[in-house]
């Protein structure tokens, strides 16, 4: 079955980044029909506009995104291209799993959890405005639809992943009506899951249980701007940005993206870590139901990763991003030839 795929390349590394990805994907056997388009700073110099009429299209049409990073030019119409296509698309679940690597010389080991953060409202929204020239104002606003919706998407993961445990992390003692509303919808979404234990923490507490004991938390559920803040938190416990995949669901749309940025300062240098890059499309194969090629990306990872001298520049290696891609790509093959089409490694 060939599938098509929307291919947003991106800024900076991006086009490095999701190349590999593309050629991974490939090497596992799964056919893509990838349409190119370009956003961000390329379409703006090609076209006056960073995100042209023809991006969305594509989106709608083929349902499902690869994307790279992209620069949000100052003073064209968007606060941020990715909050513009979250919001045309109504992307409301932001999936960021994170999780250690053997070898990844990191502060925790054993680290398998997955942020779940409303993608469409709260502080992360920008609604501001200037008071007077002292005073600055910026507007929350949660609503008891997105908190449903975005609560039971996490116990439905929480089900279908068998993870045991929901953790709904708020401000609640202080933000008693806004946050106060998030976590009254929680608890009544928990009630439906009986079998699945549901606990709450407090955001500064929830930071410094992070830091301390990652491999406490299974599944975390938070609104917009806490889950932004905790998940590059949690990225940074286990190796950094360069390993930390991302989704962003909607009800029938879905877009796949490294959770890092367009790192303008290595473009071009064949420096990126692509494994941000290359999960997220491991990522999008499960969301294909692709589950067994997903499994032999991530497994490729974690085996290329097990050799110091098999990885990028930022994990302490010495390869380049196109090495370390042959790399994966190598082992992918080797899978292959021993298992033949049975490759089954549970996943
Ligand atoms: P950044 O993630 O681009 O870079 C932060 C630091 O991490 C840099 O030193 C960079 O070299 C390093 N880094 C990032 N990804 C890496 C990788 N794969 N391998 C090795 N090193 C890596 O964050 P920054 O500098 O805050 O943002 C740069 C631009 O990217 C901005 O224009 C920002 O708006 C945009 N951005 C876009 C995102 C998206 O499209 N999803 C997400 C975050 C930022």
């Amino acid at each position: 079955m060939a599938y098509k795929v929307t291919l947003i390349p991106g800024d900076g590394i991006g086009p490095e980044v999701i190349s590999a990805a593309v050629d991974v994907i490939e090497a596992t056997g799964v056919h893509i029909n990838w349409e190119r388009v370009e956003a961000g700073g390329q379409a703006m110099e090609k076209e006056g506009t960073p995100l042209p009429a023809y991006v969305i299209e594509s989106i709608r049409k083929n349902k499902i995104a690869l994307k790279g990073p992209l620069t949000t030019p100052i003073g064209y119409g968007f606060r941020s291209l990715n909050v513009a296509l979250r919001k045309e698309f109504d992307l409301f679940a932001n999936i960021r799993p994170v999780r250690s690597f053997d070898g990844v010389e990191s502060l925790h080991k054993d680290v398998d959890l997955i942020i779940v953060r409303e993608n469409t409202e709260d502080l992360y929204i920008g609604q501001e405005r200037m008071i007077d020239d002292n005073r600055a104002e910026s507007i929350k606003v949660i609503t008891k639809g997105a908190s449903e919706r975005i609560c039971k998407y996490a116990f439905y993961l929480a089900e279908n992943l068998n993870r045991k445990k929901v953790t709904l992390v708020h401000k609640a003692n202080i933000l008693k009506l806004t946050d106060g509303l998030f976590l009254e919808t929680g608890r009544k979404v928990a009630k439906d899951h009986p079998h699945i234990e549901f606990e709450e923490v407090i955001v500064d507490a929830m930071s410094m249980k992070l830091v301390q004991n990652p491999q406490d938390y299974q599944v975390i559920v938070a609104p917009n701007l806490y889950g932004d803040i905790l998940s590059d938190l949690a990225a940074g416990l286990v190796g950094g940005l360069g390993l930390a995949p991302s989704a962003n669901i909607g009800e029938d749309i879905a877009i796949f993206e490294p959770v890092h940025g367009s790192a303008l300062d290595i473009a071009n240098m064949n420096m990126a870590n692509p494994i941000s890059a290359i999960l997220s499309g491991a990522m999008m194969l499960k969301h294909m139901g692709r589950l067994k090629e997903a499994g032999m990306i991530e497994d490729a990872i974690e085996d290329v990763l097990k050799d110091k001298e098999s990885r990028t520049r930022d994990l302490g290696g010495i390869l380049g991003t196109r090495e370390f891609t042959e790399k994966i790509i190598e082992k992918i093959y080797s899978y292959k030839q021993v298992e033949g089409d049975g490759y089954a490694k549970e996943i």
